[in-house]
């Protein structure tokens, strides 16, 4: 499985660094099976640390160049960033980022061969209208899902950071509708948190969370790690 840490925009480099300290020292003793990928803001990237990789939550589709603000591939190589987010929510309706530029870096990041996690998910109109699978299966047109290195992560938007998540039966259905579109691994994010991380993970179409605001607490995201650890046992 694998788990994954969005920290957004919180956390400043010194804070970020203290947490990664923190958590590969709780982890110390754990023989971890799942893949652990925290996604610090630009300014706080570093090389992985321990068993804890680290991932950009962001690229812009160049190498170098006049692209004010933005990350770019050679600056994340610095660290030598495998894992690399694109098409959240915030971005594409904050940042106002169309599905064509998500395409171009989806694409970009094929071309260097980086990890990619893709996210996806509804509004809470689509969800009520009843049009979820197939305005997701809009959001993948024209990707090319037998991607190696592809990873999707369906957040519902109308489940990040408020509290609130789709039962487990919405969830399963549509982690299936996924899993019968590509064979890659799809996981789930929005909202997860300890309390509701093990009936999560224990979907069996569910191959790893993305974790927000739960994942900021090193306390909590290392008890989340020994959950996941603990069903793999299970599991296998
Ligand atoms: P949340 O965020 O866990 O705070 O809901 C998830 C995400 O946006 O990736």
């Amino acid at each position: 499985m694998i788990l994954l840490a969005n920290f957004k925009s919180y956390k400043t480099r010194n804070e970020t660094k203290n947490y990664l300290l923190e958590l590969n020292n709780l982890l110390k003793n754990i023989n971890i099976l799942d893949e652990i990928i925290v996604f610090p803001s630009a300014i706080a990237l570093q090389n992985t640390i321990g068993q804890i990789s680290i991932g950009s939550q962001n690229i812009y589709p160049a190498l170098n160049g006049p692209f004010t603000g933005e990350i770019t591939l050679q600056q994340i190589d610095e660290f030598n960033i495998e894992y690399v987010l694109i098409g959240h929510s915030e971005r594409r309706d904050i940042l106002n980022e169309s599905i064509d530029f998500i395409a171009k870096k989806f694409n970009f990041l094929v071309e260097h061969n980086k990890k990619i996690v893709l996210c996806i998910g509804e509004s809470r109109e689509i969800r009520e209208r009843g049009e979820t699978l197939a305005f997701l299966k809009s959001q993948l047109s024209n990707l090319d899902l037998n991607y190696k290195n592809l990873t999707i992560a369906y957040e519902p938007i109308w489940a990040i950071g408020s509290g609130l998540t789709p039962t487990l039966n919405q969830i399963e259905e549509t982690l299936q509708f996924l899993a019968d579109l590509t064979n890659k691994k799809i996981i789930y994010g929005g909202s997860v948190k300890l309390a509701n991380i093990k009936e999560i993970l224990s979907l069996s179409s569910c191959n790893g969370v993305l974790i927000g605001g739960a994942s900021l607490n090193v306390q909590d995201f290392s008890q989340m790690i020994k959950i996941a650890s603990s069903i793999n046992k299970i599991r296998s």
